[in-house]
């Protein structure tokens, strides 16, 4: 099993609507053995993909509450299963701010339990913090990918990300996760700024590949349709095309 998260210190980059839609892409290439993991305690990517009432959620497994299996869904986008948590009294932020200190490594049982479970490839929305469920999430990772937005804030962004991964390795003596993929998220081409972002990137990141995804309204529209973007049938080209070797690339190694 491959496991991949999306993080990046800093709010509403992208990372809930890219780990959703590269979990729906893996997951139309290999149904049912995809799990999308809301590491977030805000909710967002299970309430997009999920409009039931949750019985147990992510917290309730690292809280020996309940079992993995017994909290896995079925989302409503198709082959995607979902380990969920709970915007609204969720107790994720609990075990964040208690018991999270003391367990490094809790995600990465969750992950072997996952990858016991069959599964092929699992796919975690992180928040923008850098708590105990982040630093956990991302050791428990193969793979961590980080989506900026086109803003001399975005790059900075970066900055902050790229120590804060160097600390957690070092603090915790491991190499995980591998770090080697950009996504710089909403471009606008009649910006020049973006454009010009994008092409110091490609010079001065040319270690990383780089993925470059549109401003694209679908996502929203998705969001609020509990739908993956391939169901709304209204994503552009361009979105969809860089979200398939997103998907190839990373779902490969
Ligand atoms: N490429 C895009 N084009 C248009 N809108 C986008 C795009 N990417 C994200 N958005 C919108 O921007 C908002 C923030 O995106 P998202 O929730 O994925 O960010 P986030 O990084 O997960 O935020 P947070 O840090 O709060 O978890 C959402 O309303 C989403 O629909
Ligand atoms: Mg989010």
């Amino acid at each position: 099993m491959k496991t991949i998260s999306i993080a990046l210190q800093k709010g509403g980059t992208g990372k809930t609507v890219l780990s959703v839609s590269l979990a729906a892409a893996l997951a139309r290439q290999n149904p049912g053995r995809v799990l999308l993991v809301d590491c977030d305690p805000q909710g967002n990517s299970t309430e997009w993909t999920f409009s039931q009432t949750l019985e147990s959620e992510l917290a309730g497994v690292l809280l020996g509450k309940c079992k993995l299996k017994d909290a896995i869904i079925a989302s409503e986008f198709p082959g995607l299963s979902v380990l969920p948590t709970a915007g609204l009294g969720g107790e994720l932020k609990v075990w964040d701010e208690g018991a999270g200190a003391r367990r490094p490594f809790a995600m990465r049982e969750v992950i072997k339990a996952v990858a016991a479970l069959g599964f092929k490839f699992c796919i975690l929305d992180l928040s923008p913090g850098f708590g105990a469920i982040e630093r956990a999430a991302l050791v428990a990772s193969d793979e961590v990918i980080t989506p900026i937005m086109p803003d001399p804030f975005g790059l900075s962004g970066l900055e902050i990300f790229t120590k804060n991964l160097a600390d957690l390795r070092n603090d915790l003596e491991t190499q995980k996760p591998e770090y080697r993929r950009i996504i710089i998220n909403a471009v606008d081409n009649r910006i020049r700024q973006h454009g010009e972002i994008v092409e110091d990137m490609r010079k001065e990141a040319a270690e990383f590949s780089l993925y470059v995804f549109p401003v694209d309204q679908v996502f929203r529209r998705a969001e609020t349709e509990h739908k993956s973007i391939y169901d709304m049938g209204t994503a552009k080209k361009e979105t969809l095309d860089e979200l398939e070797r997103l998907a190839a690339e990373a779902g490969e190694g």
